[in-house]
């Protein structure tokens, strides 16, 4: 595991984005931690580092957003959180195991713990903790 300190927002983007320059498709990014830890930042400066102009918003209600990449080996990138949802069947039915097995994508997962024993055996875990006003401790697997 490796850790960082972000001091601002601006920071977790950039780890966001260079995190993006070394994954390839097929990839499962999963993320970890409290409401305002700073995930969907971190997705932002992820998608940014993809060249993709879209804003990347918490898809709250929309559970999974995909956005199409243009010039890049991946093609697609997949946004997915968690948050609302309760129980393994509604993870069931949401259709992961498909995007999971495209080869040609890459997933983040906010609130990744909520996949329990059925997360992707390969991915990238990164952990978020809000240890004061604006500093986030980052922690990843690599
Ligand atoms: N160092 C930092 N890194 C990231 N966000 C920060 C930092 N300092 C302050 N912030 C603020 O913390 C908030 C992080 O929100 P964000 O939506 O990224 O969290 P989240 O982990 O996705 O939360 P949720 O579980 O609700 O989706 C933002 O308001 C951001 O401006
Ligand atoms: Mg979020």
């Amino acid at each position: 595991m490796k850790s960082k300190i972000s001091e601002n927002f601006g920071q977790t983007q950039r780890l966001g984005k260079e995190l993006a320059k070394t994954l390839k498709g097929g990839s499962a990014v999963c993320l970890y931690g409290q409401l305002g830890a700073g995930k969907t930042t971190f997705v932002q400066g992820l998608a940014k580092g993809l060249g993709i102009k879209q804003r990347i918003t918490s898809p709250t209600f929309i559970i999974v957003r995909k956005y199409k990449i243009s010039k890049s080996s991946v093609k697609s990138f997949y946004h997915i959180d968690l948050y609302r949802i309760d129980t393994s069947s509604d993870i069931k039915n949401l259709g992961l195991d498909e995007i999971l097995n495209d080869k040609n994508a890459l997933v983040v997962i906010e609130w990744a713990e909520k996949f329990g024993s059925e997360l992707p055996k390969k991915r990238i875990d990164i952990y978020f903790e809000n240890i004061g006003k604006d500093e986030r401790k980052i922690t990843w697997s690599k």
